[in-house]
């Protein structure tokens, strides 16, 4: 284990930040999931004296943060319509400053497929996969990728849709059910050994990797219901791993976040191979969830932050990726 680094609460009048809408439900699979977050960032904003009001997209159209005189959003979305880059596109238009990345980087990052060919291009380890649009091209995967594989939609989150088939016959209903979530489905090699996940909190140069947490399921399984309603799993931090392997985790996250231009904060899930002890990237959630068994404020905790003081931070970062004024506002020769 390596020292983690120490994180202090940022220096910030909650006044000045203005009214704050907390952006939380919406319309994805996870609403569920995102009004738990939205509703514990609501409450720790309030405690830390910061203006903040619960928005819902699914209730509301979003134009009317420009109208009611929202300055900032605190995006506790997650999945499509939130954490997609849609959301982010519309605070963009509006000139509302908004937590965690832009458009790019959001979309992207909700993309698997998209978020692979990237990571492999730069040389960041990640699972081999095909990328399948039917049952044969999923039985083909199969016989190419061999046993165990994973089936998963590219853009669903919470392991929502996700197989792992370990006999062919299997791979029609798990193509089914993947495509039933998303039409983009993915093949992936399964990487048997410890699974992390791992946060990065701030942007640019002053990015940097939070602790990271060696989850254990029960059975080795990790699935929606393990997420969020088990006692069962274990999430071990300051982690257990061996020396030097928590350092080399967050270095290829940190990579792994600064290759797809996120900012503000993320989280990515790897896998260490058993036999290998190699780490491959699975995934990079730029929305994380912020539940009370979340897994970023465990992490940010034990770096020295606590929930309240994280949910400052994240707010005090909010940015736009283009803070000029819109081309209507701006005239021009055009
Ligand atoms: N290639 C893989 N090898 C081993 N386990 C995997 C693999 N892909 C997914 N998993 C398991 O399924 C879980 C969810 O997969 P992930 O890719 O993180 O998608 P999401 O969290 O968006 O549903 C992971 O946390 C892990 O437990
Ligand atoms: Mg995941």
């Amino acid at each position: 284990m390596t020292a983690a680094p120490i994180l202090s609460p940022v220096a910030v009048d909650p006044r000045a930040l203005g009214k704050v809408a907390v952006l939380m439900g919406g319309h994805s699979a996870e609403r569920e999931v995102s009004l738990m977050s939205g509703g514990g960032v609501l409450a720790a904003l309030r405690r830390a004296g910061v203006d903040a009001h619960p928005f819902d997209p699914a209730e509301r159209p979003l134009w009317a943060l420009a109208s009611e005189g929202f300055a900032r959003a605190f995006i506790a979305l997650h999945g499509r319509f939130g954490e997609d880059g849609t959301v982010q596109g519309a605070l963009e238009l509006m000139g509302i400053p908004y937590t965690g990345s832009g458009v790019l980087a959001s979309s992207v990052a909700m993309d698997k497929v998209m978020t692979k060919r990237i990571w492999r291009a730069e040389g960041l380890p990640t699972p081999d996969w095909r990328q399948v649009a039917s049952v044969e091209e999923t039985q083909a995967a199969f016989d190419a990728l061999g046993a165990p594989m994973i089936v998963k939609p590219a853009r669903e989150g919470s392991t929502i849709g996700l197989t792992k088939v370990t006999a062919r016959e299997q791979c029609a209903e798990a193509y089914r059910l993947a495509a039933h979530h998303d039409p983009e489905v993915l093949c992936e090699q399964f990487i048997a050994g410890d699974e992390v996940t791992c946060p990065v909190l701030g942007s640019g140069a002053a990015a940097q990797a939070l602790p990271v947490i060696h989850i254990v399921a029960p059975g080795g399984n990790y699935d929606y219901q393990n997420k969020y309603f088990s006692d069962d799993t274990r999430y071990i931090v300051p982690c257990d791993l061996p020396a030097g392997e928590e350092a080399a985790i967050q270095a290829l996250v940190l990579a792994a976040y600064r290759t797809l231009g996120c900012r503000g904060w993320a989280r990515a899930d790897v896998m260490i191979d058993a036999a290998t002890r190699r780490p491959y990237l699975l995934e990079i959630n730029t929305s994380p969830g912020m539940t009370g068994h979340s897994l970023v404020p465990m992490s940010a905790r034990v770096a020295g932050l606590d929930y309240d003081a994280l949910c400052l931070r994240l707010l005090a970062d909010a940015a736009l990726d283009n803070p000029l004024p819109a081309p209507a506002a701006r005239g021009g020769e055009r």
